[in-house]
């Protein structure tokens, strides 16, 4: 079986595409002797081949925790009436755009509960404003769903990229991890909405969620295949305490970690985050995933005093090298993964 996994990941190196069974017989060979490390090997090298040895920085905003749905997953769900809501005024939000362009950074991620706090209006005069004060800067957004003519709007306003994870490319799966108001076809109806409008797009899942089989593992990974989006978010299922999910144990590192090498060798000029929740996982969790193959990190940039009510799942990292304002100790980490830290904008290179 090891042998085979090997020549799936040289098959997989050289054609960036596999068979939906073969990256099934690959997921469930991750933990095969030698087989993770070489397809981190490989990773590595096809980052090297289009990056070079470079993790780009992105400040992260949580700009709000008002939620109008109920995934089954998140802490900051509708549902849970222990959350403590927020919602930041645009002058919080450009304040630490402000605060972040000083440390360095120059790409903003404005991440935030859906339906709530904001209109489309807001949002876009927030994406105008911060890309008039910032005009060397990218800004991501990564707001939820919304109707064409709303993204459409956005990216006139100035917004460059936009993050929405599938979180399952399967639909029942994606039933049993949502409730019945939100769709898995309207989804993917965003998704393709922000590809035709030219954002840089990037979708994701949660490894270990809920329901989640190595074959449905298999289905996202031909999703983002023929996707193809410039980012790609994944990270550990991790449990919060007042979800109905509560009790269900968190996702594999070692898994995540393969799978981002799997991603790497299938787009190598994607641009792929270590994630906060691989960091909150397990310690080294996030050099873990540089030495995977990730190119990306989005240390916390939002107000430190409301940085621990945007709880998606327990002990969710928001300092040390998970804060902005610790760029220094972040520096040394990517380092100690053999990588160079990059403040610049970033963006997606074609091959
Ligand atoms: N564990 C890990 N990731 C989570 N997210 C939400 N809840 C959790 C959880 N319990 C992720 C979802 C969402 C992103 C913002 O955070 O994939 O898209």
């Amino acid at each position: 079986m090891a042998q085979e996994a090997f020549d799936l990941i040289d098959l997989l190196a050289r054609e960036r595409s596999l068979p939906l069974i073969d990256y099934a017989r690959l997921i469930s060979s991750f933990d095969e002797a030698g087989v993770a490390e070489y397809a981190a090997e490989l990773a590595r090298g096809k980052r090297r081949e289009v990056y070079g040895d470079i993790v780009f920085v992105r400040g992260l905003i949580e700009i709000s925790n008002i939620c109008g749905n109920d995934c089954y997953y998140c802490g900051i769900r509708k549902s849970n009436a222990h959350c403590q809501r927020y919602a930041l005024s645009d002058q919080e939000i450009l304040d630490c755009c402000q605060e972040g362009y000083q440390l360095g950074l120059r790409t903003f991620v404005l991440q935030g509960g859906e339906s709530g706090a904001y209109s489309v209006e807001r949002i876009c005069r927030l994406a105008h404003d911060i890309k008039t004060s910032f005009v060397d800067c990218s800004l991501t957004l990564s707001l939820g769903e919304y109707h064409y003519a709303a993204y459409q709007a956005m990216k006139q306003a100035g917004a460059d990229r936009y993050l929405l994870r599938h979180e399952t490319a399967n639909a029942a799966h994606y039933a049993l991890l949502h409730p019945g108001s939100m769709s898995f076809s309207n989804r993917m109806r965003c998704l393709r909405d922000l590809k035709a409008l030219g954002f840089q797009a990037g979708c994701g899942m949660m490894v270990g969620s809920p329901g989640q089989t190595h074959d449905i593992l298999a289905e996202d990974l031909k999703f983002i295949e023929e996707y193809a989006p410039e980012m790609c978010g994944i990270g550990p299922f991790i449990p919060h305490s007042q979800t109905p999910f509560a009790q269900h144990p968190a996702g594999s590192l070692s898994l995540t970690a393969f799978l981002l090498s799997l991603l790497r060798l299938m787009h190598p000029n994607v641009l792929l985050p270590a994630t906060t929740a691989l960091g909150s996982l397990e310690e080294g969790g996030r050099e873990k995933g540089i030495l995977s193959g990730a190119n990306v990190v989005m240390p916390n940039l939002s107000p430190p005093a409301l940085r621990e009510r945007y709880s998606l799942y327990n002990n969710k990292l928001s300092s040390g090298a998970e804060s902005a304002q610790n760029l220094e100790e972040l520096r040394q980490r990517i380092a100690s993964a053999g990588c160079a830290m990059s403040l610049k904008k970033g963006d997606h290179l074609p091959l």
